[in-house]
């Protein structure tokens, strides 16, 4: 290779419906059911990928400062991948930006590895379908394969590399719903997915969990294709509670909340079930809520929070659309 290969490309976060928790196989990251999720439009990861044949090693930036050491590790893997794929040797330099700060408990990995693979392919020249690009970017991050395709996205869990995938099944405009985050925490988690989801089967509930995630997937697709709040809402929440119970009862029993997170909880279905406010709550591996709500129901939602805690952070987005090249 020689020359200088260069390419940015966009990817937004997402916020699952049906999670995805542990994998039958960790190398490949093939999950262990079926999820869905729905993109997140203001909330993205912008990256640069310059192959140059002068680095002897990548190099990263995260919002403009050198990048800890186990981070350039991570991506460094998700290159070597990328590397053996097109045979090629070189290495990279990569700048990646976030839009929401590091640091405010909004996890970025699904947004960092769909722009990371979008842009380093782009830079070498090459294309490929959304459906390749959702398996590569996989093997980064789980959910970063459902980062690739736009808005309300299935990501098949498959039993190999090649049917292990996302793909859009409704795009972003079928339903305005909103996700108001409420940032609770900014802490950095301290077990991150990635060391998570290897615990996931020492519980003996995630079998059951498993069992049932297509049924939930299905019912939560149908919610969504008939624009059915209060059935997408029942699900969601008890899927979010699926994997909270799994994480509690695993080894190490991993607990993610914390207690003003079980506030907002419990507030949340109140609201719902008792003011008739059309808004769910989901957590991932963090203890900050995902408020899923209808469009007409932000303002208030926004309001309610606020009362629960003055100083608490909330960042809103509506559906989003998929990864795409800038220049
Ligand atoms: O992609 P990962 O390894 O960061 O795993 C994501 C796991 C959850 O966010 C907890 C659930 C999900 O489906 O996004």
């Amino acid at each position: 290779m020689s020359g200088k290969y260069k390419a940015t490309a966009r990817a937004h976060s997402n916020i699952a419906f049906i999670k995805y928790w542990g994998n039958t196989n960790h190398d490949l990251r093939l999950a262990s059911n079926s999820s869905i999720s729905m993109n997140l439009r203001d909330l993205y990861t912008t990256t640069t990928v310059t192959w140059l044949p002068d680095l002897k090693s990548d190099t990263l930036t995260i919002n403009g400062s050198t990048a800890e050491k186990i981070a350039i590790e991570r991506v460094s893997h998700h290159l070597d991948i990328i590397r053996q794929q097109f045979d090629i040797r070189t290495f990279a330099d990569i700048e990646s930006e976030n839009n929401f700060p590091m640091g405010t408990g909004i996890a970025s990995s699904a947004s960092s590895f769909a722009a990371l693979t979008l842009a380093s392919i782009t830079a070498l020249g090459k294309s490929l379908p959304e459906k390749s690009l959702s398996m590569i970017a996989r093997r980064g991050s789980g959910s970063a394969s459902r980062s690739i395709p736009s808005g309300y996205v299935e990501w098949i869990a498959g039993e190999s590399h090649e049917t292990s995938y996302a793909e859009m099944f409704l795009d972003y405009d079928h339903w305005d719903l909103v996700d108001v985050i409420a940032i609770v925490s900014k802490q950095h988690k301290r077990t991150g997915s990635s060391a998570g989801h290897p615990t996931a089967d020492t519980s003996i509930l995630q079998d059951t969990r498993v069992r049932y995630a297509d049924q939930r997937l299905q019912q939560v697709k149908t919610a969504i294709q008939q624009r059915d709040f209060e059935q997408f809402a029942e699900v969601v929440e008890e899927d979010s509670n699926l994997m909270h119970a799994v994480m509690m009862t695993s080894q190490p029993p991993l607990f993610y909340w914390n207690p003003l997170s079980l506030d907002i909880i419990k507030s949340v279905r109140e609201w719902r079930l008792k003011k008739g406010i059309q808004v769910c709550y989901t957590l991932d591996a963090g203890p900050n809520v995902h408020c899923i709500c209808v469009r007409d129901s932000v303002d208030v939602v926004i309001n309610l929070l606020k009362n629960m805690s003055e100083d608490m952070e909330l960042r809103t987005s509506p559906a989003g659309q998929g990864a795409y090249v800038i220049e």
